[in-house]
């Protein structure tokens, strides 16, 4: 329990930092290498489309409609929840949340900024979802699952909110092997979404594990991070 405490404490302190210092993309790749398109990004406000720390593209997959609700857990400096609020239209609405008070500064500065009307932002841990059962059409999350230490409470919590036959389209990092215990330790590593993250193997079974039975590999390719060959992958999976 202290460790996954200190791991939270490092989490934040990193993204705080990044937060403030409004640095764009991981320095390993570029949000056009991560699968946003040029189209899809072009009308943003650049302080918004270019502050991406994620490793995907959620919402390109997600098939969002006109008037769903939707939850954008780790949401950053808010870009995926803007991009899905185009989607859902005055009737939806976005929530995102993120447990790092300066990250969710910056994504409310950006809302404002932008006068998006149905995103919110809610200060909250993925573990401990501050949103009620069954509201949510589609959940979705950019590269913040490897960074918990608890991904089978994440995946519960996921299942809660969902409404029956809602969705969650997922973006992570997972390895082809299993990591030495030297990077797994490694607090630099854990920062950078790698030390974190699970075998593609260890990260479905996590996900059954919470309730999930219909899961669905939707993209996968190969990245360095960190100077570790890891796969960033998209995944859904259903509530029945
Ligand atoms: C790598 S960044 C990704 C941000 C955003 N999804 C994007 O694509 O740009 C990870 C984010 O997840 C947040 N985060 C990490 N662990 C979290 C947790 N347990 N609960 C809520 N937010 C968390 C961090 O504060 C950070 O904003």
């Amino acid at each position: 329990m202290k460790r996954n405490t200190e791991i939270k404490k490092e989490v934040k302190k990193r993204y705080g930092q990044l937060a403030k210092e409004g640095s764009s993309c991981c320095p390993d790749y570029s949000c056009c290498d991560i699968g946003y398109s040029i189209e899809e990004i072009k009308d943003l406000p650049s302080d918004i489309s270019e502050f991406s720390l994620g490793c995907g593209n959620p919402v390109a997959l997600s098939g969002l409609k006109k008037g769903e609700f939707v939850l954008d857990i780790g949401s950053g400096g808010g870009l995926d929840a803007f991009l899905a609020s185009k989607k859902v239209g005055p009737n939806g609405r976005v929530i995102g949340i993120d447990m790092t008070k300066e990250m969710l500064e910056k994504a409310r500065q950006n809302a404002r900024k932008a006068n998006y009307k149905n995103v919110e932002f809610r200060l909250g841990e993925a573990e401990n979802i501050p949103v009620k059962d069954n509201s949510i059409d589609l959940v979705m999350s950019n590269c913040v699952i490897n960074l918990v230490p608890d991904k089978e409470k994440v995946y519960r919590e996921i299942y809660r909110v969902l409404k029956p036959g809602g969705r969650f389209i997922v973006s992570d990092l997972v390895t082809e092997r299993g990591l030495d215990e030297s990077i797994k330790n490694n607090p630099e590593k854990l920062v950078a979404c790698v030390g974190g993250a699970l075998t593609e193997k260890e990260y479905i079974h996590t996900i059954k594990k919470a309730g999930f039975k219909k899961i669905k590999i939707l993209k996968k390719s190969s990245m360095v991070v960190s100077g570790i060959n890891v796969l960033s992958e998209t995944i859904k999976g259903e509530k029945r």
